[in-house]
């Protein structure tokens, strides 16, 4: 099964991404907002991202023409009908993207291949919005999706193993490391990570430690490139929270549930770097400075 025409389904940080490497690897590329603004607001990601690669010598200046010359936005689905593997990346709602796929059904061509970037919800339930389970999979890529090497491919129990298999080899094409798995909330990254992330939380609840120290616990005792708490920023504390819910209710186990204070600060609105605040400040971006969350 050759992939010459890729569709993006939804264009923030998620779909940008993964469009402009869809690009950068020399696929024609479809990729679609519902408004105008949004479209723009995603493409303005693009061209900073490409611009930043091509700064630092990753990419030539042709590189970057070419990607952008590649990509056609669009804010109508019809312009999919002729795409050979669609990846959705809208908002992680499972009804809005039963709905979406349900409409792109009707409009692309049957032999295609429809992909999920979801990062937790049933990739089996989505396909059941479709006539094309065999072709239905998910292809899990990670922020920031230009420099992040790894996408999770996901299988299905009724996955046809021809379709795995061009996952896989779209995967390797986009310059990613591909890792296959099975359809069970979290995959294989998010069942370790959300964990982590959540015990990060519970460990300053319990007063382990301050968030910078557990930060640099982890940043300079094992190498991550992020401290725990950073990287809940960073993800966004909502995003995380929402992932942890939905492990939650697949596994019934207490290392999925998020903690109280995560809870309290996504509905303060602290979410992260996104909102500019979470459990560091970003008012000064390029300095982020702790928060006072707890008592004392
Ligand atoms: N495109 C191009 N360049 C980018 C970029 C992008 N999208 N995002 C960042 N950069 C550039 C920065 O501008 C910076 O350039 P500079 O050196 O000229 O200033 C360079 O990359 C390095 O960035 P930083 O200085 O911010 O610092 P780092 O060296 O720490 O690199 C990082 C950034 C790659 C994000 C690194 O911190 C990292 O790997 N962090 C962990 C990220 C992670 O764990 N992601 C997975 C999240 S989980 C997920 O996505 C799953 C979901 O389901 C929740």
């Amino acid at each position: 099964m050759e992939i010459r025409k890729v569709g993006v389904a939804g264009c923030g940080l998620m779909g940008s991404g993964i469009a402009q490497v869809a690009a950068m690897a020399g696929f024609a590329t479809v990729v679609r907002e519902v408004s105008d603004e949004l479209l723009q607001k995603g493409l303005g990601i693009m061209e900073k991202s490409l611009a930043k690669l091509a700064e630092k010598g990753q990419i030539t200046s042709e590189m970057k023409s070419s990607a952008l010359g590649l990509l056609k936005p669009t804010t109508r689905l019809e312009d999919f009908a002729d795409c050979d593997l669609v990846i959705e990346a809208i908002v992680e709602n499972l009804d809005r993207k039963k709905e979406l796929f349900a409409q792109m059904d009707k409009i692309v061509k049957p032999e295609a291949i429809f992909a999920s970037n979801t990062s937790s919800l049933s990739i089996t339930e989505m396909m059941t919005a479709t006539r094309r389970a065999p072709r239905f999979l998910g292809l899990h890529f990670f922020n920031p999706v230009p420099l992040m090497k790894l996408v999770e491919v996901v299988k299905t129990v009724v996955t046809d193993p021809a379709v795995v298999e061009t996952g896989l080899a779209y995967g390797r094409k986009v310059g990613k490391t591909p890792i296959l798995t099975s359809d069970r909330a979290g995959f294989i990254v998010n069942r370790l990570l959300v964990p982590y992330l959540l015990d990060s939380i519970r460990a300053l609840e319990e007063g382990a430690g301050s968030i910078e120290d557990i930060d640099n616990g982890m940043k300079l005792g094992c190498n991550h490139p992020m401290g725990p708490l950073t990287l809940n920023d960073f993800v966004g504390l909502d995003t995380t929270y929402y992932i942890a819910e939905i492990m939650f209710n697949e596994f019934r186990e207490k290392r999925f549930a998020p903690p109280p204070l995560m809870k309290r600060m996504v509905l303060a609105g602290m979410l992260g770097r996104k909102s500019g605040k979470g459990f560091y400040d970003y008012t000064d971006p390029k300095n982020p400075k702790p928060n006072k969350l707890l008592v004392g």
